[in-house]
C-alpha cells in the first residue's frame, strides 16, 4: 500500500508547528498504525532526518499512552479502538492521512504528536483513590457487591486515561474521564466512605486545570476507545450535587 501522510511536526511547545508531507510507499496492511509510523521513522533516520515523536507503551490498547488525531478523529476511524490497535487494512491504497496531536488547552504539545497529559494525573492525585489500608486481597465473595454495580464499575474502570475524550470535545472538557474515575469507585462498597469528598476534590481539580465545561455533546463517548458511556458524567454530576447540598446542609438527592 502507498499512503500520503501529512504529519504535524513541532520541535517543542515553544516552537511553531506545521504539517509536513511524507510519501510512505511500504505500508503492509497487517501493520498496526504505530508500526507503520515505525517504518516511516526508520526511513527518516536513514535519511538523517528527525523521526516523528509519538507516545506509546503497551501497544495492546491497555495503557492509554498512545493517541492522536487521524483525519480529525481521535484514534482514527475504527470505533472502540486505540491507535495502537488500529490496523492498516482499514485504510485504502492511495489514502491521504492527516496526523495531528490532541488539540486541547489542558494538553500542551510536547513534541510532534506527543502532548502533556499530566493534568489527568493531578485529577487522580486530588482524590481518585481509596485512602484506607485494605490489607491483603480478600477471599472471593467476602465483600458482596450487587452484580449490576460490579458490572457498571468494571465498565467505568476500563478507562485508560488516553485523553481522546478531551481532544474530541469542542469544549475541551474532561468530564468523561473524570466521571469514569469517580464512577468505578462510587459503585463499590470500598468507595463509599470517601464518595462525596472524592467527587468534590476531583471536580475542584478539573476546574483548576484548563479543561472546559461539559455541555452533553457526546463526541467523547463516540471516540472513546473503551466505549465509556455518558452515564458516568450523570453519576459524577449527581454525586457532586449531593456533596454541595450536604455541605450547605440542604436535603440531598438519592444515591444511585
Ligand atoms: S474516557 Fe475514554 S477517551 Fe476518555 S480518557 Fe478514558 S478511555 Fe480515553
Ligand atoms: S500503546 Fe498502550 S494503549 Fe496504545
Amino acid at each position: 500500500m502507498k499512503l500520503t501522510l501529512h504529519v504535524w511536526r513541532q520541535k517543542s511547545g515553544s516552537h511553531a508547528g506545521r504539517l509536513e508531507r511524507y510519501q510512505h510507499n511500504s505500508v503492509n496492511p497487517h501493520m498496526s498504525f504505530l508500526e507503520m509510523l515505525d517504518v516511516l521513522n526508520e526511513e527518516l533516520i536513514a535519511k538523517g532526518q528527525e523521526p516523528v515523536a509519538f507516545d506509546h507503551d503497551c501497544r495492546e490498547g491497555i495503557c492509554g499512552s498512545c493517541g492522536f488525531m487521524i483525519n480529525g478523529i481521535a484514534h482514527g476511524p475504527q470505533r472502540g479502538t486505540t491507535v495502537c490497535q488500529l490496523h492498516m487494512r482499514h485504510f485504502k491504497d492511495g489514502d491521504e492521512l492527516y496526523l495531528e496531536p490532541w488539540r486541547a488547552k489542558a494538553f500542551p504539545v510536547v513534541k510532534d504528536l506527543v502532548v502533556d497529559r499530566s493534568a489527568f494525573d493531578r485529577i487522580i492525585t486530588s482524590g481518585g483513590f481509596i485512602s484506607a489500608n485494605t490489607g491483603s486481597a480478600q477471599d472471593g465473595n467476602t465483600l458482596l457487591v450487587p452484580k449490576q454495580n460490579a458490572d457498571l464499575s468494571m465498565d467505568a474502570a476500563a478507562c485508560i486515561g488516553c485523553g481522546a475524550c478531551v481532544a474530541s470535545c469542542p469544549n475541551g472538557a474532561a468530564a468523561l474521564f473524570t466521571g469514569a474515575k469517580i464512577s468505578h469507585l462510587a459503585l463499590l462498597p470500598q468507595g463509599q466512605p470517601e464518595r462525596y469528598s472524592r467527587v468534590s476534590k476531583m471536580v475542584a481539580q478539573v476546574k483548576e486545570e484548563l479543561f472546559g465545561s461539559c455541555t452533553n455533546i457526546g463526541e467523547c463517548e463516540a471516540v472513546c476507545p473503551k466505549e465509556i458511556k455518558l452515564e458516568v458524567i450523570a453519576r459524577m454530576n449527581r454525586d457532586y450535587l449531593k456533596a454541595v447540598w450536604t455541605e450547605r446542609g440542604d436535603a440531598a438527592p438519592d444515591e444511585g
